[in-house]
């Protein structure tokens, strides 16, 4: 018995992390999640626990539009190969299953703990159907099936039309929710889960950052710096964004347990592309790292995106970190180090110091002789001696000259400095007028050093500029891969000066075995 025991885990653990059905749709990203077919939207329910990483998302299951929603499932050991698991939690009476969190109830606070060597997984979400109330439901079996809670809702509400993404943390013995209502975010605190207190509101008296939507999925982070405890409130935007649509903003402040306090009036972007939306972090991450994705996309488009039986994808998981820029405290955002997974030792390209030629195409592929659609590019570069309107460009073309790319404009700050331009990346138009070709995003760190990170897949293009301090995300939809490199120093007066001081190239794997 015990060895039949032994060798169904073993086939489940095989079945669990290595088998991934090949996915070659045209427009399936190879190395950011996606949904297998239908429709995803909001990240929901990060949650590690026991050596996984659980992934769920907001699910509509008839077909790649929206609709009803249900929360579907993925786990992982390493967060960047995902594999697929049934439907985790469906609707009922009370509604349809909306957005968010979930926590590991180490000290079986609810009750409903029954081995004891498996902690129960709560999922916390909001029940929408001619209001939006809070309900749970658990997992006694590590996030395989969830049963609802009978005594749901557990927050009902029928005075705020906008009641909904719960976010549950720890703080010291009790737990704590924060909740988006409207224009603001509402606190509550719990000991058991099942009963909830109101305890403050942040954000609408006095207005603090941006109100240009509706406010939606917050998250509370607790980031440590220079030995102090901050908390960072993440706060997503329904609308109004600098380079249009959706958006996510961010607070730096302090907690008590009973209210979040910021002396921020002006509105900090987590990040400047226009796909990125919902960012939640891992609840329970076993290293204390707060690790955040987003949904890969823009509210205003999102329905638009010809991607064809499948309509939903996910950013890279990404760590936050805080980091003092000339006396203020801001977030930087990195790749997680287990990224590693998707490189290939063999396809790492170093690239040597030089000038770059004034109005100069560098053709990289061509001179390293190596072309992919997958990659990795980290390039430093001085840019002290720029001048005039000049432009640093990094572009990714396909053998149809369609191309996307990334780069710093000099002198052009009323337009903000970093660029992401998927203009000449196809037909835009028949996505959405609103699928804004070139977009740009303020530079935090104004040296004469910049540094570029580019992680580039077959359809979704990442950018980490200064180390994480500006990030742009941004989808594309091309005809063909894009597998060249070119680096360009646009130069309309003479004498402007950019010199790369290191780079590398480095070839990354699918998630998929084709
Ligand atoms: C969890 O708490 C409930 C209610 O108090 C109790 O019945 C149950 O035995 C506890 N579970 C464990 C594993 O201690
Ligand atoms: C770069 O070089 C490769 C390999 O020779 C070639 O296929 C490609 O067309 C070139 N790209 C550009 C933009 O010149």
């Amino acid at each position: 018995m015990k060895q039949l025991f032994l060798f169904l885990t073993l086939i489940f653990s095989i079945a669990a992390s290595d088998v991934l059905v090949c996915r070659e749709e045209k427009f399936r990203p190879q190395i950011h999640f996606s949904v297998p077919e239908n429709w995803a939207n909001d990240p929901n329910g990060l949650v590690y626990y026991d050596g996984e990483y659980h992934f769920h998302y907001q699910y509509h299951p008839g077909n790649p539009n929206n609709g009803p929603k249900s929360w579907a499932h993925a786990v992982s050991t390493n967060l960047v190969i995902w594999t697929d698991l049934p439907v985790a939690i469906e609707p009922d009476h009370l509604g349809d299953i909306w957005s968010g969190s979930a926590v590991v109830d180490h000290e079986n606070t609810t009750g409903f703990q029954q081995d004891p060597d498996i902690a129960p997984i709560v999922a916390i979400f909001t029940h929408s159907s001619s209001s939006q109330q809070q309900s749970i439901a658990y997992s006694l079996n590590k996030a395989r099936d969830y049963v609802k809670y009978e005594g749901n809702p557990v927050l009902p509400n029928n005075i705020h039309r906008d009641f909904r993404d719960p976010k549950v943390f720890r703080y010291e013995n009790k737990w704590v929710m924060v909740l988006a209502a409207g224009d603001r975010v509402m606190f509550y605190s719990s000991l058991d889960l099942k009963s909830w207190e109101y305890m403050s509101e942040f954000g609408a008296d006095p207005p603090q950052g941006s109100h240009s939507g509706v406010w939606e999925c917050p998250d509370m982070l607790e980031i440590k710096y220079n030995g102090f405890t901050y908390w960072v409130l993440l706060v997503s935007v329904s609308g109004g964004a600098h380079n249009g649509g959706s958006f996510t903003q961010y607070y730096v402040g302090l907690f008590n347990g009973r209210e979040f306090q910021s002396s921020q009036i002006d509105t900090k972007y987590l990040e400047w592309g226009e796909d990125n939306y919902a960012s939640v972090s891992f609840s329970n991450e076993p290293r204390g790292r707060q690790i955040i994705i987003g949904w890969m996309t823009n509210a205003i488009y999102c329905e638009q995106l010809p991607t064809g039986i499948f309509r939903g994808e996910m950013t890279l998981p990404r760590v936050l970190t805080l980091e003092n820029v000339a006396g203020h405290l801001v977030l930087k955002t990195n790749l997680v180090e287990e990224f590693a997974n998707l490189r290939i030792p063999s396809q790492e390209h170093p690239l040597e110091m030089r000038r770059l030629e004034p109005n100069g195409y560098w053709n990289v592929s061509e001179e390293l002789g190596f072309k992919s659609q997958l990659v990795e590019v980290d390039l430093a570069f001085n840019i002290a001696g720029m001048k005039g309107l000049s432009a640093l460009a990094i572009c990714f073309l396909n053998r149809l000259r369609q191309e996307i790319c990334v780069g710093y404009d000099h002198e052009r700050p009323e337009n903000q400095e970093i660029f992401v331009n998927r203009e000449l990346t196809g037909d835009l138009r028949s996505i959405s007028d609103h699928f804004v070709g070139r977009q740009t995003g303020g530079r935090v760190f104004k040296d004469g050093i910049i540094t570029f990170k580019i992680v580039l897949d077959t359809t979704a293009l990442e950018l980490y500029v200064d180390g994480g301090l500006t990030v742009m995300t941004s989808l594309f939809f091309p005809d063909e891969p894009m597998d060249t490199l070119e680096i360009r120093h646009h130069a309309p007066v003479d004498g402007s000066e950019v010199l790369l001081l290191n780079g590398k190239i480095q070839g990354l794997r699918s998630m998929y075995d084709c």
